[in-house]
């Protein structure tokens, strides 16, 4: 079990933001420096461990949650002091009925 849920109806009404717009915010191109985990975009912008985007050779501003899984020494509850800013815009064959609300 992941201790933080994925997109739920809490999240429904949040903004969707695509991959080429989620790459725009890797510390880099833009000041945001927000990070995907488990669908649901974080904005860690405000941390000193993702200054300018990277976090131990991890670059924000891209889906992170195998890479959480399989890398870091501790939990998804790391995200829990952080704000959900928007989900990731899933390919069209990747919605699923629960995700579309039917
Ligand atoms: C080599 C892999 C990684 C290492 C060595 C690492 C190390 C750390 C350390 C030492 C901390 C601070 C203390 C703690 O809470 O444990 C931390 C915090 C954090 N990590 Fe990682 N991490 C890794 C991978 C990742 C990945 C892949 C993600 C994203 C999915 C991530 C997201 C975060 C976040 C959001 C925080 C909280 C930052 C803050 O509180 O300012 N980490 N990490």
């Amino acid at each position: 079990m992941h201790p933080i849920l994925p997109s739920t109806t809490q999240h429904d009404s949040l903004p969707e933001y695509t991959k080429a717009q989620l790459a725009l915010r890797n510390g880099q191109d833009r000041d945001e420096i927000w990070v995907c985990y488990e669908g649901l975009i974080y904005d860690v912008g405000r941390s000193r461990l993702w200054t300018r985007g990277n976090h131990y050779g991890h670059w924000a501003g891209q889906d992170l949650t195998d890479e959480l899984h399989r890398d870091a020494p501790h939990t998804a509850h790391v995200f829990d002091k952080f704000q959900v800013i928007g989900r990731l815009k899933m390919p069209p064959n990747l919605v699923t009925a629960n995700q579309t609300g039917r």
